[in-house]
């Protein structure tokens, strides 16, 4: 053939340089195999230089053999050097594409955590259920009916003006957001056959001043026992367990005549909260008293055979005797560094 190259010490040098110079250059591993393919695969210059040996005559055959042999072996190794190189260098870019900085401080919202006022009326409702009682709910916007006639309000009874409920338009469908927790005991006794244990617990409404004592929603607890038998000394011993549940075993209770119009007897009922800030003391926590036969009767029971008690108390009073806090609009807020100081239960 007459292109084919003539073994020289110059011709290998040459297609050594070449090839060491495409493979030092080859910047990544498909560079690279290129260059291997154009400097030592078939067809390259060592390759014909190769196949030129069978043309050496055999007495020169092992210098040049060795001088090709040696060129092949130098190129080849400087590609296995480069192929290395640049697979190490493209795993590590790799790595640091997909890299994860595991301490890095991950951005997280602040955890939240039940309001106290909530978890006071779970533990409340879960001392009643422990008693054997249900648990009765209503609703917050309810019928006047319920709120008031049912329970006996005249309808010139001072509750029912307008600087203590709010009432919510159109005034002809006579609703109003609940003064009190009251209807559903009114709801129990048309829903429920006797006899009736319950605890309605729920949020109230009132025009009160929004300040330290006063939110204008609150959380009250109505109990409401019917059956037969029933008198004020077993509202008085569920009272005292409850206080003495809530409050320590020194907490007691004590009844002062008061008028509720679905009540008769009717009591405010003071606590004697025995760790309370400032010294022991009483303070008024809620009503009570025996339902008053005509709300029996509004509800189709007969008060000749059955009688029954009532209580409501504040959610959140109890909260701030229990735990001394100084005002009430801490627990209306919603702020999570008050709810912290119970501790943040999920
Ligand atoms: N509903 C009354 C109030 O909110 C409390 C009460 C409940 C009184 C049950 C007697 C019986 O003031």
């Amino acid at each position: 053939m007459s292109d084919a190259p003539e073994i020289t010490q110059e011709a290998v040098d040459a297609a050594v340089a070449d090839a060491l110079a495409a493979t030092a250059a080859a910047g990544s591993t498909a560079d690279l195999k290129a260059a291997r393919a154009a400097h030592s695969g078939e067809g390259s210059p060592l390759a014909r230089l190769n196949a030129q040996l069978r043309n050496v005559p055999n007495d020169q055959k092992a210098a040049f053999g060795k001088l090709v042999g040696q060129a092949r072996g130098q190129v080849n190794q400087a590609l296995v050097a480069r192929e290395a190189a640049l697979a190490a260098a493209e795993d590590a870019a790799r790595l640091e594409a997909e890299r994860v900085d595991i301490t890095a401080i991950a951005p997280r919202g602040r955890v939240g955590a039940r309001h106290p006022v909530s978890l006071l009326q779970e533990e409340i409702a879960d001392l009643f259920v422990g008693m054997g009682w249900e648990i009765a709910e209503g609703p917050e916007l309810e019928h006047e009916w319920f709120n008031f006639d049912a329970l006996n309000f005249d309808v010139d009874h001072p509750a029912r003006q307008e600087q203590d409920t709010f009432y919510v338009d159109p005034p002809s469908r006579h609703l109003v957001m609940r003064t009190h927790t009251s209807p559903v005991q009114v709801r129990s006794m048309l829903e429920r056959d006797v006899p009736i244990y319950v605890l309605c617990p729920g949020r109230v409404y009132r025009t009160d001043e929004f300040d330290a004592t006063h939110l204008p929603a609150f959380v009250q607890f109505e109990g409401l026992v019917v059956d037969k038998g029933i008198t004020m000394a077993n509202l008085k011993g569920t009272l005292d367990h409850v206080a003495r549940q809530l409050f320590g075993p020194e907490a007691k209770t004590r009844f002062r005549t008061n008028f509720f119009p679905f009540t008769e007897p009717s009591a405010e009922l003071d606590l004697w909260h025995p760790s309370f800030k400032g010294g022991a003391r009483w303070i008024e926590w809620g009503g009570c008293g025996m339902v008053n036969p005509n709300v029996l009767r509004a509800a189709g029971i007969d008060p000749d055979v059955y009688s029954g008690f009532a209580f409501g108390m504040g959610v959140e009073r109890a909260l701030m005797f229990r735990s001394d806090v100084q005002d009430m609009r801490d627990m209306a807020e919603g702020d999570v560094r008050f709810s912290e100081q119970f501790g943040m239960v999920v």
